[in-house]
């Protein structure tokens, strides 16, 4: 079975504020998007990754991932319209030599390495995952070999969890705690999240072209199906803040 991971790297980065979008913030000299991609490669478990990423970028993430099996294409205006748009480049792909795969592709973009279709998995692992451990990776795509249609993995909370009243205002007082809530039933969902091709593509098609998730198994849910859980690692945290980057940087730094 083929296995394509989507990342999407489009985004601006705006919590991070650095004067890059997020995922081209260089992390100990190579670029977040690159560490996340090579991860994917290296976990043994991936065949192909398709990148999104800001059109003002493309040329540039082209030459990033030049003689890796990668694809670049241009993202859209959230996440869920960025993978929208990589598994519409994947559910194009047709066997090398038919009219039809040409077609889609312009008649000039080759077809996936094997040149047999769309993929039987894929994941969706973003860009600001960096330092997502190969292992983490692999395990995910065992799961939907194993037959789990879809896989997040999921780590416990550590924080007790307080429901709130918000209100406009910021600062002591803003938020009135409502009650606490039982954290043995919370999971935070981390990537990849794995798939049949075929589960994840009905998720995107039911859910339109204005379907918004902030995850991707979000929208399987809607579809009804089920959703397991892997355990996750908390090295596969997302950079979404400068904290986060020092994190990142540290433990780099700790590892080299
Ligand atoms: N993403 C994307 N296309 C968008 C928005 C986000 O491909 N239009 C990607 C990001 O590049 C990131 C992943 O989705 O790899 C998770 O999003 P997030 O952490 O929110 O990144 P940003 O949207 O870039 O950051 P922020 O929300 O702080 O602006
Ligand atoms: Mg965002």
């Amino acid at each position: 079975m083929t296995v394509a991971a989507v990342v999407p790297a489009a985004g601006s980065g705006s919590r991070l504020g650095a004067d890059v979008p997020k995922a081209f913030v260089p992390l100990a000299g190579v670029p977040v998007v690159v560490r996340a991609v090579d991860g994917l490669l290296g976990s043994g478990a991936v065949d192909e990754v398709l990148v999104a990423v800001p059109a003002a970028l493309l040329d540039h993430a082209r030459d990033l991932f030049a003689g890796r099996p990668v694809r670049v294409l241009v993202g859209g205006a959230d996440r869920t319209a960025s993978v929208r748009l990589a598994l519409d480049v994947l559910c194009a792909d047709r066997p090398v030599g038919t009219a039809a795969g040409h077609a889609a592709h312009g008649g000039e973009r080759p077809g996936r390495p094997g040149g047999d279709g769309p993929p039987e998995i894929v994941l969706v692992h973003d860009a600001a995952r960096p330092l997502t451990p190969p292992a983490l990776i692999a395990a995910v795509v065992a799961a939907v070999r194993a037959g789990h249609p879809a896989v997040v993995p999921a780590l416990a909370l550590a924080d007790t969890v307080k429901r709130v009243a918000r209100s406009a205002g910021s600062g002591v007082g803003a938020d009135t705690v409502e009650r606490t809530v039982d954290r043995s039933e919370l999971r935070a969902a981390q990537t990849p999240q794995g798939f049949a091709f075929e589960t994840l593509r009905r998720a995107y098609e039911k859910s339109g072209a204005d379907g918004i998730a902030t995850d991707d198994a979000g929208l399987v849910e809607r579809l009804g199906e089920p959703v397991v859980t892997v355990p996750g690692d908390p090295a596969a945290f997302k950079v979404t803040t400068p904290w986060d980057l020092r994190i990142a940087e540290l433990l780099l730094a700790e590892a080299s």
